[in-house]
């Protein structure tokens, strides 16, 4: 049966000033991935975004965002009637405390001072039975980490993946990915690219969704 799935993606950037900003690696794909394999499952997917360079998937809405806080008020205008949320994007946990109106000259040395943003997947909660999956990106202790995570932000499922030695989490090509479940089942994914993880995990999704 056709569901209502909103899905996050890319990473959130935090400006410092007209030109600048705070960032990270992610690209989008794990997000973009999953949209698609929604569509081809003839759910309702509700994609937002923060900046890619990837195309969008054919029968996907799009909204794009840049900062944490734009997503945050997305994703909660879109929660309304959603059976899940799935937040594969890179949220900045932090932003500068301003942003300059010009830009920053160079002069000495030059502090910045970061203040936290919105805990976007915390903060969700729809309709009774929404299922939230997060995802995590580690470079120690991967599976304790994730528990954790999963526990403290009531979700359904959790990923996780490394970035360690060898280790690239960041777009294409073939990746290792942990899934584990509400009740603490811990699968193993070696060797497999996000559009197969993708449809693996919208399995797990769909029998949440039974
Ligand atoms: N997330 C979120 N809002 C944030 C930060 C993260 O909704 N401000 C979501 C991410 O989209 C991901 C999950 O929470 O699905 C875990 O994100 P991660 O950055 O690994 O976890 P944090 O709780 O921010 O923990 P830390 O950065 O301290 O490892």
């Amino acid at each position: 049966m056709s569901k209502k799935i909103l899905v996050t993606a890319g990473p959130t950037i935090e400006p410092l000033d007209p030109i600048r900003y705070l960032s990270n690696h992610s690209t989008g794909t794990m997000g973009y991935e999953i949209a698609k394999e929604c569509v081809k499952r003839g759910h309702e997917v509700c994609l937002i975004s923060g900046p890619v360079q990837l195309s969008l998937p054919a029968g996907v809405d799009i909204i794009d965002v840049e900062t944490a806080r734009e997503m945050k008020v997305r994703v909660m205008e879109q929660l309304d009637g959603a059976d899940c949320l799935i937040m594969a994007s890179a949220v900045c946990d932090y932003r500068p405390d301003r942003e300059e109106a010009q830009k920053i000259k160079k002069g000495g040395s030059l502090n910045l001072k970061l203040v936290r943003n919105p805990d976007i997947l915390s903060e969700a909660s729809g309709k009774e039975g929404l299922i939230k999956v997060g995802f995590a990106l580690e470079t120690e202790n991967p599976v304790q980490n994730a528990m954790d995570k999963l526990k403290a932000k009531d979700l359904d499922m959790i990923i996780v993946n490394t970035k360690s030695g060898v280790e690239d989490p960041f777009g294409q090509g073939k990746k290792r990915f942990v899934l584990i479940n509400a009740a603490g089942a811990v699968k193993e994914f070696a060797d497999i690219d996000k559009g197969r993880m993708a449809s693996h995990i919208i399995d797990e999704v769909e029998n949440l969704l039974k």
